[in-house]
């Protein structure tokens, strides 16, 4: 495999969105299932927006499931509690290999591409000193709408001035994988989880377990 530049997604394959379990400790006794049900209500939220065509970036979309998620769960939360966890998820914690990861994978291009708006994903890089370590941080923001939508993935290309079929797109989320892999990447998934593959007719050229595992 011929890997002229890599093209990583950032929350949950980088960035650990469960790293805001910290900060549900203050409204709930179950931070787990806060922070998984706001994730899933993210996701579906820019499912949702993008086909509906009412793009809100990625901000906008995760406070309006987090308000959410706190309804269904019953959970008391003031507007002080809902600052607090959408602070958190500006200033994940990336998970322990990402750096020297990163840096093994040094010589050749290295992109973020995210659902997460620009302010987001530099707040984050920021906070993770993730920063050296990167060429490029794409946001969907610049086609106002979300993966796995081809015009989120051929922003990889334009940056990167690379055929998509030399790029290997990295993601823990196995649905991004597959947009990717439509869209013409040579794709890894980083199955953290352990999850099934999805049903969705497109395989990972490679699976790992971690970013340390990429092939070169
Ligand atoms: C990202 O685009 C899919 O939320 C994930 O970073």
């Amino acid at each position: 495999m011929t890997v002229r530049g890599y093209v990583f997604d950032a929350y949950g394959t980088l960035f650990d969105v469960h790293s805001v379990v910290e900060a549900g400790r203050a409204v709930t006794r179950d931070p787990a299932a806060l922070s998984a049900t706001w994730r899933q209500k993210q996701l579906e939220y820019t499912w949702l927006r993008a086909l509906m065509g009412r793009y809100e970036d990625f901000g906008a979309v995760t406070e309006a499931a987090l308000r959410w998620t706190l309804r269904r769960l019953e959970l008391k939360a003031g507007e002080a509690d809902v600052r607090r966890l959408m602070e958190a998820y500006h200033s994940l914690a990336c998970f322990p290999e990402v750096r020297p990861a990163l840096e093994r994978l040094a010589g050749r291009p290295r992109a973020i591409l995210s659902n997460g708006s620009p302010a987001m994903l530099e707040a984050a890089v920021r906070s993770s000193g993730l920063g050296r370590h990167l060429e490029h941080v794409l946001s969907v923001d610049a086609v106002k709408t979300y993966k796995p939508a081809p015009q989120v993935y051929a922003l990889g290309p334009r940056a990167l001035s690379l055929p998509a079929s030399e790029l290997l797109f990295v993601s823990s989320n196995a649905w991004d994988v597959a947009g990717a892999k439509a869209f013409g990447y040579r794709v890894a998934w980083c199955n953290r989880q352990d999850a099934p593959a999805e049903e969705l007719g497109l395989s990972a050229d490679v699976i790992v377990t971690s970013l340390a595992e990429l092939p070169l």
